[in-house]
């Protein structure tokens, strides 16, 4: 019996020194030291061995099992060490490598766009103001000397909510608003969404967007109006820019007019943009109608104006050369992306 605990001894030892993992190492614990392990046999075995042999035997085998505990400690440390290093060395951190790129992201082409045109006027001493999107009937058509038969009126064009209230089809209403306070003078730009009973194309949306413009003081002249649009112009389009104001009709203003500006891609030439003509329409102006003024509480002998409307998406358009409106609307960051 001496011999077999010698013999497990040395095997034990030298088993447990070279394992590699923690894994095998807890199985030779259970094998060696575990209850029904061999050392335990062994133990098993004394009954068999006299009475002077029994105790001497017993401490031989509790030698062992300390030296097989101390090594499996041993071997065990070792291992955990080895592990931890390993994971140390390849979960570090190379703070040189590349960032991953956030995707950010990007201002539509039509705030960009307004954005522009708000700090022309800005720059001019005009005031940015806001007005509903649900408005009266009354400030949308009839304070703008917009006849209750006027074919705008039609239901086809207007979105009415009841008989009073509708989703306004211009940002114009915003000139009434404004006017009825009362504070003078007045230069204010009023951007913002407006809606029409349209169809949906490549040059219609039921919703999109005007900037209004509105300069009301003693003094002011059509020829006010377009030097403040044909620097308008410039600032927008580049320096070279030309207008040229052709005759026009507007309920609410009188003279009114259409502002073409002279094509930015050709200068004028005729290209495809300008369909050859060299001049691209912009927006609608005029003098503020009389009647307007008087609605409003504004004596026309007094104070006189003019008011302009520009449609955001038509210049956002040309600016980018964008040839469907519907881009805009859809929201699609690799479009968006470009601008
Ligand atoms: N409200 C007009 C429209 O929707 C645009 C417009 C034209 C506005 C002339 C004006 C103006 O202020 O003077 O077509």
């Amino acid at each position: 019996m001496e011999n077999r605990l010698k013999a497990l001894r040395e095997e034990a030892l030298s088993k447990i020194e070279t394992t590699s993992t923690l894994d095998v190492l807890n199985e030779l614990r259970v094998a060696y030291l575990g209850k029904k392990g061999e050392l335990t046999a062994l133990l098993k075995g004394m009954k068999d061995l006299s009475a002077e042999e029994r105790p001497k035997f017993g401490q031989m085998v509790n030698e062992v099992r300390e030296a097989l505990e101390v090594k499996l400690d041993e071997v065990k440390d070792k291992l955990s060490k080895a592990a931890l290093e390993l994971q140390l060395k390849t979960e570090v951190i190379d703070v040189t490598l590349p960032a991953k790129k956030k995707n950010l992201g990007h201002r539509h082409p039509n705030n960009i766009v307004l954005e522009e045109v708000e700090n022309i006027f800005v720059g001019m001493g005009y005031e940015v103001v806001d007005g509903p999107e649900v408005e009266y009937d009354y400030y949308n058509f009839e304070a703008l000397n917009i006849p209750a038969n006027h074919p705008a009126k039609d239901e086809q064009d207007t979105f009415y909510i009841n008989n009073e209230i509708v989703l306004r089809t211009q940002t114009s209403p915003v000139q009434a608003r404004v006017m009825e306070k009362g504070k003078l003078p007045i230069r204010m730009i009023a951007p913002g969404r407006v809606y029409r009973s349209d169809e949906v194309d490549a040059t219609h949306s039921p919703c999109f967007h005007q900037i209004e413009g509105l300069v009301i003081d003693k003094n002011v002249t059509f020829a006010d109006l377009k030097g403040t649009l044909a620097e308008f112009a410039k600032k927008l389009f580049g320096e070279q820019t030309k207008v040229k104001f052709r005759p026009h009709h507007f309920p609410f203003t009188e003279p009114s007019a259409e502002v073409d500006v002279t094509c930015f891609k050709c200068g004028g030439k005729g290209c495809r943009m300008c369909k050859g003509s060299g001049w691209i329409e912009i927006l609608g102006c005029g003098m503020v109608h009389p009647h307007v003024l008087e609605m409003s509480g504004i004596d026309p002998e007094e104070y006189q104006g003019f008011a302009f409307g520009v449609g955001l998406e038509r210049i956002t358009l040309l600016k980018y050369e964008i040839d469907d409106m519907r881009l805009l609307y859809e929201n699609d960051v690799r479009f968006l992306k470009q601008f």
